[in-house]
Order: C-alpha cells, then sequence, then structure tokens
C-alpha cells in the first residue's frame, strides 16, 4: 500500500477529542449500546427495526441459509415513503419542515412541511401510475437538487417501483449505460438547475441518452430553470402531469426483501455495478444510525448534509435516513461558492444548523478559501460535525472541529460504501474520545476488522484489508443481475467474510485507520471512479493506442486522475490540442469529475512479463517520485523512455 509513509505519521497523532459532556449527557447512543449487541446482535437488530412502522411484522430478523445471500427481517411488509412521510402526518407532526429547501439564486427558497411532502409524494404517485409505472418497474431520475428530486424517489418508493438516481453531473453515455442496465422504461429529470451562477441544463444529456435507449416511454420534465429546451413525443411536463393529481394514495404494503433502489458505482472493470438495496434492512440501518451517529433530537436539530442526491450519501442521509426519522434538514442546491466563498457558513447561520455532514474534499477546500471567511458568520447552532468519501487527514479535521465547529463539536469521520448502506465505522459523538484521522471503531451492531492476505485477523499496530465478519441489516443484496459478480467482487477474497475493497490499519488502541483502496479504484473528491472505465473512455478516441490511469495524491480532491497514453501511429503527435481533446473526450463519456488533471503522452507503458501493467510505477512518476523496483518489468528501460519521453502534460 503506497499510503505507508503518510501512515506512520498518522499513526503518532496524539490528540484526543473528548465528547462535550452536555451532548454525552444526552446522547441517543451510548456506550451501553456497544455491549448489548455484542451479547445479541440479532436482537439489537430486532430492536432497531421497532424505528419503522410495519404493516406486518418479521417473522425472523435474518436468514442467511444462502450466503452471501442474506433476506432481513423475514415475512416483514412496510411501505417506505409511508415510513419517510405518512406516519409522521399521522402522528400530528404535518406542520413539522422537513426540508428547509435553498435554491442557488438569492432569495429562492422553499419551506416543506412533512404534510407538504405527503401531498407532493402522493400526486407524483398518481401521475407515475397514469404513465403506467407499476410495482417492480425501474424509474430513471437524473436531476438537479430540488425538492422534486426527493419527491420523485418517494413516489417510486411507494410504488414500489425502484428508482436508481443517475448524479446530474454524468455524461449522456453513463446515463444511458444506467437506464440500459437495469431497463428503466420511465426517465425524471429537469430543464436544469443552477450552477456557479447561471442555469446550467440536463434535459440535452437525457435527450442524447434516451435517443439511444428505444425502451424508455416516457420522460418526465421538471421545470426548474425555464431554460429553452427540445421537446420530443415522449417528453411530458411535471406540472403537467402531476399537478392535477389526487392528493390522496393508499400505499400498498411491500415485502421488507422488495427492492428499494439501484444505484451505479465503479468497479474495476469498466462497466459500473448497479448495487441493490431492498426495503426493510436498508431502511433500518439508515434510520438507526441517522438517530445514533448524528445524534438527530428531531425536535430541535436542523440537519445538513451538503452531498448530491446522486451518490449514495445523499440517498442515505439526504432522504430515506432524515425522513424516517422525522428529522428537519437543509437542502441545497448550488455550490459553496456561489455567489461568495461564505455560501455554506451563511445557510448554516440563517438556518440555525446543529448538525454538518460533508466530505474532506470540500473541508480542504474551505481551508484554502481561508479562516476568515467562516469567520464571517454566526455559526454557534452547530453541535455536531461529519465527514465522509475518503479519510479525513488531522490537518483538515482540526480545523474543521476549530474553525467551524468553535473548538467544540465532536468531528464523527463515518466509514461506509455504497454497497454498506449505511456508516459502519465511526466514532460515537457522546461516547467516543476521537483521534483525528481514524474512524475509530464499527459500530454497535457492525463487525468489521482487519484481516491478512490469509484472511486472519492483524494484531494492533498492524495493517491489511477491511472485512466485513457478519452480515448486516443496509449490506446490498446483489449487484443488479449478475448474482455472480456480486459473490466474486465481495465474498470469494476470504471465506465468509465480506471483502470491501480498503486498506486499513488497527493502531495499537485498536482503532481503525483507513487506508485507501487496494483495487483499481480511485477516490476523486470522495467519489468512486475505476481506473478501467477512464482508461476505456481514452481507448475510444481516434488517437489513441494504448491508455493507463492512475489515481496520484491531491491536496484538494484527496486523489487525482492522472492518465499516460500512447497515440496511434496514424496520428503523429497528436496535433497540439491532443491533451486538451483527451480531457474532454473523458468528460464527454463519462463526466466532468472523471476528466484527468493531467495526460502524459510516452512511448510505453511499463509492463511485467505477463502484460499487466505496473501502476505502481506510473503512479512514482504521477507523484513525482522517485520510480521504485522495476526488476519485474519486461523492458526495464521503460521507465526512463517514458520520463524522458513525456511529450506533452497538462493541469487545469
Ligand atoms: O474507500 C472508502 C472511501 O469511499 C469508498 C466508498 O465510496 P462510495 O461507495 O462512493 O461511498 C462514499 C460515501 C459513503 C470506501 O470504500 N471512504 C468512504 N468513507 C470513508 C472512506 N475512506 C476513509 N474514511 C472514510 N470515512
Amino acid at each position: 500500500m503506497s499510503q505507508e509513509p503518510g501512515l506512520s505519521n498518522l499513526m503518532h497523532e496524539e490528540r484526543r477529542f473528548d465528547p462535550p459532556p452536555e451532548l454525552a449527557a444526552e446522547a441517543n447512543l451510548t456506550v451501553e449500546a456497544y455491549e448489548e449487541a455484542a451479547a445479541d446482535r440479532l436482537a439489537f437488530w430486532a430492536k432497531q427495526a421497532e424505528r419503522l412502522s410495519w404493516a406486518e411484522p418479521f417473522t425472523d430478523v435474518l436468514d442467511w441459509s444462502d450466503p452471501p445471500f442474506a433476506k432481513w427481517y423475514v415475512g416483514g411488509r412496510l411501505n417506505a415513503a409511508y415510513n419517510c412521510v405518512d406516519r409522521h402526518v399521522e402522528a400530528g407532526r404535518g406542520d413539522k419542515v422537513a426540508y428547509h429547501w435553498v435554491g442557488e439564486p438569492a432569495d429562492d427558497t422553499r419551506t416543506i412541511t412533512y404534510a407538504d411532502l405527503q401531498r407532493e409524494v402522493n400526486k407524483a404517485s398518481n401521475a407515475l401510475v397514469e404513465l403506467g409505472v407499476q410495482t417492480g418497474d425501474r424509474v430513471a431520475i437524473y436531476m438537479p437538487m430540488i425538492p422534486e428530486t426527493v419527491i420523485a424517489m418517494l413516489a417510486c418508493a411507494r410504488l414500489g417501483a425502484p428508482h436508481t438516481v443517475v448524479f446530474g453531473g454524468f455524461s449522456a453515455d453513463a446515463l444511458a449505460t444506467r437506464i440500459k442496465d437495469c431497463a428503466a422504461r420511465i426517465v425524471i429529470t429537469s430543464d436544469g438547475g443552477y450552477r456557479r451562477g447561471s442555469a446550467s441544463a440536463l434535459k440535452p444529456a437525457v435527450d442524447d441518452a434516451v435517443a439511444r435507449c428505444p425502451d424508455v416511454r416516457n420522460v418526465l420534465v421538471v421545470r426548474r430553470t425555464g431554460q429553452d429546451v427540445a421537446w420530443g413525443e415522449k417528453d411530458v411536463w411535471w406540472h403537467e402531469v402531476v399537478d392535477g393529481q389526487s392528493e390522496d394514495h393508499t400505499p400498498e404494503m411491500f415485502d421488507s426483501e422488495h427492492p428499494l433502489y439501484v444505484m451505479y458505482t465503479s468497479g474495476t472493470t469498466g462497466n459500473p455495478k448497479g448495487v441493490l438495496h431492498t426495503t426493510g434492512g436498508y431502511l433500518t440501518g439508515v434510520t438507526y444510525t441517522f438517530w445514533g451517529i448524528f445524534d438527530n433530537k428531531p425536535d430541535t436539530d436542523v440537519y445538513w448534509c451538503s452531498a448530491d442526491i446522486g451518490w449514495v450519501t445523499g440517498h442515505s442521509y439526504v432522504v430515506y435516513g432524515p425522513l424516517a426519522n422525522g428529522a428537519t434538514s437543509v437542502m441545497y442546491e448550488g455550490t459553496p461558492d456561489t455567489p461568495h466563498k461564505g455560501r455554506w457558513w451563511e445557510i448554516i447561520q440563517d438556518y440555525d444548523v446543529t448538525a454538518f455532514y460533508t466530505a474532506p474534499t470540500a473541508i480542504r477546500t474551505c481551508m484554502k478559501w481561508g479562516n476568515q471567511i467562516p469567520a464571517e458568520f454566526d455559526l454557534s447552532s452547530l453541535r455536531l460535525l461529519g465527514s465522509v468519501g475518503e479519510s479525513i487527514n488531522p490537518e483538515a479535521y482540526v480545523w474543521y472541529r476549530e474553525n467551524i465547529g468553535a473548538g467544540t463539536c465532536p468531528v464523527v469521520d463515518t466509514w461506509w460504501q455504497t454497497e454498506t448502506g449505511a456508516i459502519m465505522i465511526s466514532p460515537l459523538p457522546g461516547v467516543t474520545s476521537g483521534k483525528p484521522g481514524s474512524a475509530m471503531t464499527p459500530i454497535p451492531g457492525i463487525s468489521a476488522d482487519v484481516v491478512d492476505d490469509t484472511g486472519t485477523p492483524v494484531g494492533k499496530g498492524e495493517g491489511g484489508y477491511l472485512v466485513v465478519t457478519e452480515p448486516w441489516p443496509a449490506m446490498l443484496r446483489t449487484i443488479w443481475g449478475d448474482d455472480q459478480r456480486y459473490k466474486d467482487t465481495y465474498w470469494s477474497r476470504f471465506e465468509g467474510k465480506y471483502f470491501a475493497g480498503d486498506g486499513a490499519k488497527k493502531d495499537d488502541d485498536g482503532d481503525i485507520w483507513l487506508l485507501g483502496r487496494v483495487d483499481d479504484v480511485m477516490n476523486i473528491s470522495g467519489h468512486r471512479l475505476s481506473t478501467t472505465e477512464i482508461e476505456s473512455a481514452l481507448v475510444s478516441h481516434p488517437k489513441v493506442a494504448e491508455a493507463a490511469v492512475v489515481g496520484a495524491t491531491d491536496d484538494t480532491t484527496g486523489q487525482a486522475v492522472v492518465a499516460f497514453v500512447i497515440l496511434r501511429e496514424s496520428a503523429g503527435d497528436g496535433g497540439p490540442d491532443v491533451v486538451q481533446e483527451l480531457r474532454d473526450h473523458v468528460a464527454g463519456e463519462i463526466g466532468k469529475i472523471a476528466r484527468p488533471r493531467s495526460i502524459m503522452v510516452v512511448p510505453e507503458l511499463p509492463k511485467t512479463r505477463s502484460g499487466k501493467i505496473m501502476r505502481r510505477l506510473l503512479r512514482d512518476v504521477a507523484e513525482n517520485r522517485d520510480v521504485g523496483d522495476v526488476t519485474t518489468l519486461a523492458d526495464s528501460t521503460i521507465m526512463d523512455q517514458i520520463k524522458d519521453g513525456m511529450s506533452t502534460t497538462s493541469e487545469d
């Protein structure tokens, strides 16, 4: 693992931050939960499921008779949308705010109560039925951060029609691949959304994708920006089909294992994996963790997670977790620097936000902008901060705690994945003395460990692979349409254990430090991208013969994409703009987030005798280090050729 030298610095981190006494005294999740869960894990999870309303109680907590295919809360029946919305209204909390929605343009805000949400979700459900959506049908959602995105997801959940939300920054190609993979027949989108001060179009990408997906019947379009859109015969305006619908809709109750959604994430091979989450277990996982890790007190807290709904963090901790708990959240459409770099802190001040959850890359960006920016705002409402997406480096942790959290807020560094559905490893805000840089220990109910190559747990002070050793309610159930890939990817490396793909180390106290991916998956700004996916995109360009991609350490984004390409002979030297052309090509194929930070045109790539590209060596070049051991290279002079022959490089 290349992070070893960095790690030894981390392991000397001596700072500890105790939970504030007031928070500890009133904490939802207390130290007893660890013992309770350890004494009887399944009884613990049965109790957590009581946070939900079940139309039909479950008869067994877990059926693990056919591993790795789990069934949680066997025989139970429930409706996810009912649990997120209706039951709060029925309990007399209809006037409670579900979302303070903040648009990017100044003064563009909406307040949405649980009663509002119920009416809107019911109307949208009736509209989807009118468009022919039935239980089990897949619906693709490609939207900006607006209330209709949540409404659309909940309407799908209410009908038992699994949604697949595709991040609005992905390209038409990426959208088409996902629509096809899960055979979605309906796409919900908008004309556009506001980003960085102007209207940014979404519909053209949908038009392009749908042209390649003949089985899509309808595209439901929310009017957000009012910009001009091309209009085809499949297109239907949201306001025309939703607004006139009845505000009543009786939800059907579904089996606990009914599919709730499919979320695509990058794997080590080219095509993304459709991670399937089902209803009862997932909802239990996010409801419990939202309550426990964010210590949510629905009557007094205002919570804000800055993640986009197009990622799993948005699913679990903008939509399902907060709503199932009846919480009040802030939802923000735009970027942190529009119209000024204090926008986030201004929102925290304006809405008296008490808990804020974001990613290390964003924290590092804010750090760069300077302490004086958050200092201009009153952030005294905050009592808890969270981090997710990659390890938070101690410097960013301490900056976050001091400059945003007044030196008193606990920082919960939460490790989890699209596949795990919910937080797995994290400090407990009212219990744990946090160490900057460590996600600490598995939360009550979760069993995880660090093992060596043979699957044996490592001792304190040792490193290895992170595994989850027992099934958990919010676990993925399979890869959509590919049970074998599910088994191979997660359950074959270590017998009977879930292999997360992350390297980790246990420190002398047994606390866990995450070290990044051990496979060919990169983590760019907390988002997963596979090297193969970007290599395929590069090779699809007519000038490229071969490509190798590595993730190089980057101060702001954690890792950055660095590509090495060999041009085809017919392309000559590629021309003066070849690097820009290739960067744009990748952005077009996958999305801007995948655009390489730099591309080096090289005469050769370093390969082993069996033809495997030695990415370790390329990473050395990308990070300007001396190149490591080259003895296994088929041609040991290649690295010199690469360093001498790098003709073009470009950085933003
Ligand atoms: O490598 C780990 C890193 O992000 C991966 C999961 O990515 P994704 O499925 O996109 O979900 C991101 C949000 C849950 C993990 O395999 N990761 C996530 N959180 C942390 C982390 N690495 C270290 N510390 C974390 N807190």
